[in-house]
């Protein structure tokens, strides 16, 4: 298949190399010159790992290929993904649609014979069918038939989660059982290779392969709320979240998957696809209390982790060192999107504390997006030397090997805050410090 990837985004970025790998060929149309000289220069523009060598294997292989010209890359293709970004709209929390748009009227313009046009994006209920009217409006001439698949990989995680899903989502105009034909026909050449090995494809309307994402997302962000709440309360009550997580877990019911407690969720999908959502079912007159109360809960976790350090240093943080570890709203990402990183830094600023920092690749990110007394380390043991109170907020695994014995040597003073529970709670006490874990009673 001859693929066209108008974006060449995370998603965008990460489907067109994956769809390559499965043997389409594939161009991104990518309009950023600075991101499309890198991409044609073979660097990627994201921290993503092992992505590298997909895209330089399929560079290679001739399958793969970066563009500015959406017009060259739409002539002769057989399908075209839509995967620019849609981001929250200023003022409520809507998603801004402007470049899905725009994109469809340019792939209409340039369509030269009969395309499926996929929005990959993540798009609200409604916007395949808008494409769809826009496509035709402009190009009554050509045919169209317009899908919606929508993406459920995630960051530092894209490959896997893009070539062993649970499942493929693809929505369809059932109404038009041609089209629908046609457009089921394309997509699965797209997927052979997960056709083959059974991955669950589910064929539904295109209103609900865009309602799924939404869900989807809403559901693991509000189960990791959840969690942190329970979170809370284990501390107040003597109990341990990670105990209590791995018996709730065991239910297959309720799933052992995200219920990790950690200071909030972040990135650029689940706090803009809450939002996002929120703002589609208020407009549809059925608003949902549960995914308010999940953004709400975590805006207010959020705010809450540099008060919770304020509390540790005995009320008064002004002129102290908080070594600062993890700045990423995850591990393997150099996103600094939405991270708890900037609402904490920005709260200890706000108190006048001194802050030493350290992230494995979200430096440079982070360096732009804070003002302030705030150091960036070369190290993470630069970070915490001299630091009066030392605060890990994401969960990189080199900072699992950092030895109590080391850190307590380095450190100015004893106060450990772990907000992701990675550490060895007894022996970082047994080194001496006062040590503080998300959801649990501080070891003694
Ligand atoms: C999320 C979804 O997991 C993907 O399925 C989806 O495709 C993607 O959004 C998207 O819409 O593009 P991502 O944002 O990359 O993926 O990150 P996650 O791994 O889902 O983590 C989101 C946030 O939740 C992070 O801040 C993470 O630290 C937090 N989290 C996650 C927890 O605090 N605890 C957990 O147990 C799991």
């Amino acid at each position: 298949m001859r693929v066209a990837m108008i974006g060449g985004g995370y998603v965008g970025l990460v489907s067109g190399a994956c769809f390559a790998d499965f043997g389409s060929s594939v161009t991104v149309v990518e309009r950023d010159p600075a991101k499309l000289a890198m991409l044609r220069d073979h660097k990627i523009p994201i921290y993503e790992p092992s992505l590298d060598q997909i895209v330089a294997r399929n560079v290679q292989a001739g399958r793969l290929a970066f563009t500015a010209d959406l017009k060259s890359a739409v002539d002769g293709a057989d399908v075209v993904f839509i995967a620019v970004g849609t981001p929250t709209r200023r003022g409520g929390g809507h998603a801004d649609l402007t470049a899905v748009y725009e994109a469809a009227r340019a792939v209409a313009k340039a369509a030269t014979a009969p395309l499926i046009v996929v929005t990959k994006s993540t798009v609200p209920v409604g916007t395949g069918r808008e494409v769809a009217r826009i496509l035709r409006e402009t190009r009554p001439d050509v045919r169209f038939d317009v899908a919606s698949n929508p993406e459920f990989l995630r960051e530092g995680n894209a490959i896997t989660d893009f070539t062993e899903p649970d499942r493929v989502v693809i929505g369809i105009d059932l109404l038009d059982t041609e089209g629908a034909a046609r457009a089921e026909a394309s997509m699965r050449q797209v997927y052979a290779p997960l056709v083959a090995k059974n991955t669950p494809f589910r064929f539904v309307s295109r209103e609900s392969a865009e309602l799924a994402k939404y869900a989807s997302n809403a559901f693991l962000a509000m189960k990791v709320a959840f969690v942190n709440e329970m979170a809370d309360l284990s501390e107040k009550t003597g109990a341990d979240i990670a105990e209590v997580a791995g018996c709730m877990g065991l239910d297959r019911r309720i799933g052992d998957k995200f219920l990790r407690a950690g200071p909030g969720f972040g990135g650029s999908c689940f706090p803009k696809d809450t939002r996002a959502l929120a703002a589609i079912a208020q407009d549809a007159g059925v608003p949902s209390r549960l995914v308010e109360a999940t953004i709400a809960a975590n805006e207010y976790r959020k705010e809450a982790v540099a008060r919770r350090i304020l509390a540790l240093a005995g009320g008064e943080i002004a002129g102290k060192v908080v070594a600062l570890l993890g700045l990423t709203f995850k591990p393997d990402t150099d996103d600094m999107r939405e991270a708890t990183s900037l609402p904490v830094m920005r709260n200890l600023l706000t108190y006048g504390a001194r802050i030493q920092a350290f992230d494995p690749e979200g430096m440079a990110h982070a360096k732009s997006m804070v003002t302030g007394d705030v150091t960036f380390m070369p190290t993470a043991r630069d970070a915490i030397e001299g630091s009066d109170i030392l605060v890990l907020l994401t969960e990189w695994d080199d900072f699992r090997k950092l030895e109590p014995q080391d850190v307590m040597a380095a450190m100015r003073g004893n106060i450990i805050l772990d907000m992701r529970d990675i550490w060895d709670g007894s022996a970082f006490t047994a080194a001496g410090a006062v040590y503080h874990a998300v959801g649990r009673a501080r070891t003694a």
